[in-house]
């Protein structure tokens, strides 16, 4: 990191890194950003920082710093560059193979939990990433037995690794296009943050989103190429009164309500998120709840 002449070749101390790193970011989260990342080189807690601002830093770790500032000045996700992201109540461990789950997913969450209750119930979670979802729902729910779904190995082995670590021996993780692995399997609730987002929407090229993979943001012309599929399979994947909710974009309520209903789903109905947006919509299968284990 250099800061008032000093290069990356000279130990610097922890205020006097802080204070460049937090210059050069120039943002809303310059400091919070600049601190979690230094705590992160460092190994320590970010109380660290503020103890002891006169530490000496090495000059190999000033330079990493300097780096890791200059990939986060460029959009990089701040959860990319610490390995990790709270989602619900679980830290999960985190790459660039997958989505960084976001805050307003667990909507999906508490509409899932809200469907069914604490009885055996089979769950899936289609592309699972870093099985954000199916984590959250099986650390909920012990007696659910999670299934999440993901094209890409990298996220599954991220997913796998995850339920790991958490202990969740109840979210089990598989490769699969969607539903097209599954013929003859039937679900209780099946939950989706599929990608939504159309291939030529200029948003994919912002610093927030463009270090994320495009196959996890963007689903054809309209945006609704997975929506579109998901919904159609639905119907064929629950069991009788199960559920299918999906997250989707603010703007995409009303053709998700629609696709959904043209599959035959009953009680089809859009949550709105915190800030009031339509984000989520779901719709039951016909038939009263059987159980079909
Ligand atoms: C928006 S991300 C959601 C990740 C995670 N569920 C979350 O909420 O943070 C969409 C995920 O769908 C996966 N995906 C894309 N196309 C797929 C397909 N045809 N079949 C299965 N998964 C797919 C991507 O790899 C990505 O992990």
């Amino acid at each position: 990191m250099s800061h008032a002449g000093a290069g990356p070749e000279h130990a610097q101390t922890v205020g006097e890194l802080l204070r460049a790193a937090r210059a050069a970011l120039d943002a809303q989260d310059a400091r919070i950003d600049s601190e979690l990342l230094l705590a992160h080189l460092l190994g320590r807690a970010r109380s660290y920082l503020f103890a002891h601002p006169e530490a000496l830093v090495t000059a190999p770790q000033c330079a990493a710093y300097g780096a890791l500032i200059a990939r986060r000045r460029d959009g990089e996700p701040l959860a990319y560059l610490v390995g990790r992201q709270e989602f619900w109540s679980l830290e999960l461990t985190l790459d660039g193979s997958t989505l960084v789950p976001r805050p307003e997913t667990e909507l999906l969450v508490e509409l899932a939990l809200e469907r069914l209750d604490a009885s055996p119930a089979r769950v899936l979670d289609l592309g699972t990433g870093s099985g954000a979802i199916a984590l959250a729902l099986a650390s909920e729910r012990p007696q659910w037995q999670v299934l999440g779904i993901d094209r890409d190995a990298r996220a599954l082995a991220l997913a796998a690794a995850n339920a790991a670590r958490l202990r969740l021996v109840n979210a089990r993780f598989a490769p699969g296009d969607w539903f097209a692995g599954l013929a003859g399997a039937r679900f209780d609730l099946v939950v989706s943050n599929p990608p939504y987002i159309r291939d030529d929407d200029p948003c994919l090229q912002d610093a927030g989103l463009r270090h994320e993979p495009r196959h996890a943001l963007a689903s054809g012309a309209d945006g609704l190429d997975a929506l579109r599929r998901i919904a159609a399979a639905a119907p064929g994947h629950l069991g009788a009164g199960g559920w299918l909710i999906c997250e989707h974009g603010a703007e995409q309520g009303e053709v998700v309500r629609a696709l959904m209903r043209a599959a035959g789903l009953r009680e089809v109905a859009t949550h709105r998120d915190l800030a009031g947006r339509e984000r989520a919509t779901l719709g039951r299968n016909e038939g009263a709840a059987v159980d079909e284990r």
